[in-house]
């Protein structure tokens, strides 16, 4: 009677999972879909995606081809990984493609950030984007201010253990602070870092908003840094001095050609530090890393920024005709972000059904652009596990059609130049005033984003010693 009980439970409890498992498979169920499996109700396969991450995706292509259907962050979600279509979907938004971020990040980074406009209001935030961060302005603005902050920031690195993480995250959003505020960035710093911290985690939270949530914390931090952006606004207006940064610039009526409301101007630079700061900060990380495993690759990046400034007094600064001279350091950014694969893809939403490589796809299906294979390919990248800045060398590489890493068409990362500057600065006082080792034992996860979960420690010294 137990035993018969017992394959009773038993028989019932796998009914309930399969009814459970079919859930999701009826609901998203349509004609033309791609092959592939929906998960559970609401969780869909986030669990499996995140457990198992590139594995996950790996073993789907297996199954069901290079497209097919999941259910991942909440959302019905086509999962590309044909380079081809990959490249047609970022290559023609306007045939019905919009960005697919969470709901999170769309409101916390405010409604005038670049990932939730569209058309022309895209083409004209971009516009205003590049003028503050396009090549002129890092040429005449910028790169004194990186200078200057890099010099500062490396200045007591020596015999000590830092947590690298820590320092290149600060790193990459004090430097940003003081391109886009320079004279109030080192009033402002501390409450600012604080409340955003609290922003990018909220961007990355189920968008829920009760008291002790990351959202609720994330959405408190953005109106707190619009208080404080708006406190500068005020101030400099009522000063009428002049402020060669980015504010400054924005804010300048007639040199600047797009004039943006405060919300807008708020927003832009909201855009700036959040996509800026983990891009940077977790490439910066990752070369240290690499160049520390790599001693050939260390000598040679060593030779090229000691040759740089055999020209130079020790306080003259890096300059536009220095950064163009370190071809061996931009090389070594490519392929750090390559093998590390610092951005896994980039998500677009549909805006209207549409057929896709001959499937049908529905309105508001979610499209995970996923190019982080691309960046293993053999045929590609000979040898592609191995970290090997000399094959960038020659140009060819980075204006292959494939090459994703700063995303194509009319998104394609427009701060590119600004990061490599940033990071070569970086990488310049780097080399050329340390050594380092790692202490060990600190593990970096590759998924869903390249992180050191308790940090990554090194002993610094000095590099004349
Ligand atoms: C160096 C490391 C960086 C990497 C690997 C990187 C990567 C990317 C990628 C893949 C995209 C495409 C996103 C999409 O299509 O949805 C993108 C867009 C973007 N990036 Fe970067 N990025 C980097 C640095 C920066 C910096 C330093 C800034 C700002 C100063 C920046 C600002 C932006 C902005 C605003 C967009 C959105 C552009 C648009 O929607 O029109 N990025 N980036």
């Amino acid at each position: 009677m137990v035993i018969l009980f017992g394959i009773l439970c038993v028989i019932l409890v796998f009914c309930f999972c399969s009814a459970l498992l079919r859930w999701n498979e009826v609901r998203y169920m349509r004609k033309g879909l791609p092959q592939g499996t929906m998960g559970w109700p609401i969780f869909g396969e986030t669990t499996e995606f995140l457990k198992q991450g590139p594995n996950f995706m790996k073993t789907q292509r297996a199954r069901y081809g290079n497209v097919f259907k999941s259910h991942i962050l909440g959302c019905p979600t086509i999962v590309s990984m044909d380079p081809e279509l990959n490249r047609y979907i970022l290559m023609n938004e306007a045939k019905g493609f919009s960005p697919g971020y969470p709901q999170s990040m769309l409101d916390i980074l405010g409604k005038c950030n670049i990932a939730a406009v569209h058309g022309s209001t895209h083409k004209y935030m971009r516009g205003a984007l590049l003028s503050i961060i396009g090549p002129t302005f890092i040429k005449d603005q910028l790169l004194p201010k990186i200078d200057e902050f890099m010099r500062i920031h490396l200045s007591d690195w020596g015999n000590k253990v830092i947590n690298i993480q820590d320092k290149t995250k600060e790193m990459a959003f004090l430097s940003s602070l003081k391109q886009i505020a320079g004279v109030e960035s080192s009033s402002i710093h501390q409450p600012f870092m604080k409340e955003f911290f609290k922003l990018v985690l909220g961007t990355l939270s189920l968008p829920i908003n009760l008291p002790g949530t990351s959202y609720h914390h994330g959405l408190q931090a953005r109106k707190n840094i619009i208080d404080i952006l708006s406190k500068i606004l005020e101030k400099r207006r009522a000063s009428q001095e002049t402020h060669l940064d980015m504010l400054g610039y924005l804010m300048s009526g007639s040199e600047n050609k797009y004039k943006l409301s405060d919300e807008e101007m708020i927003d832009l630079i909201i855009t700036i530090m959040y996509s800026g700061y983990e891009t940077v900060s977790t490439t910066s990380m990752m070369a240290v890393k690499y160049l520390y495993h790599h001693p050939k690759v260390l000598h040679q990046i060593r030779e090229e920024h000691f040759r740089i400034r055999e020209g130079k007094k020790l306080e003259d600064p890096i300059d536009c005709n220095d950064l163009k001279a370190m071809k061996f350091t931009r090389a070594v950014i490519f392929e750090t972000s390559r093998l590390a694969t610092i951005v896994n893809g980039v998500l677009r939403k549909t805006t209207h059904d549409m057929e896709l490589n001959g499937y049908l796809i529905p309105k508001g299906w979610r499209i995970y652009v996923y190019t982080r294979e691309i960046n293993y390919d053999p045929f590609l990248y000979q040898d592609p596990l191995t970290f090997n800045p000399w094959r960038w060398l020659g140009n060819s590489l980075e204006s292959q059609r494939h090459f994703l890493i700063f995303g194509g068409g009319s998104r394609k990362c427009p701060g590119k130049e600004l990061g490599i500057a940033e990071i070569s600065t970086f990488l310049h006082y780097f080399v050329t005033r340390y050594r380092w080792e790692e202490v060990g034992g600190d593990k970096v996860m590759k998924f869903p984003r390249v992180e050191a979960p308790n940090g990554l420690h090194i002993r610094v010294s000095s590099y004349s010693n």
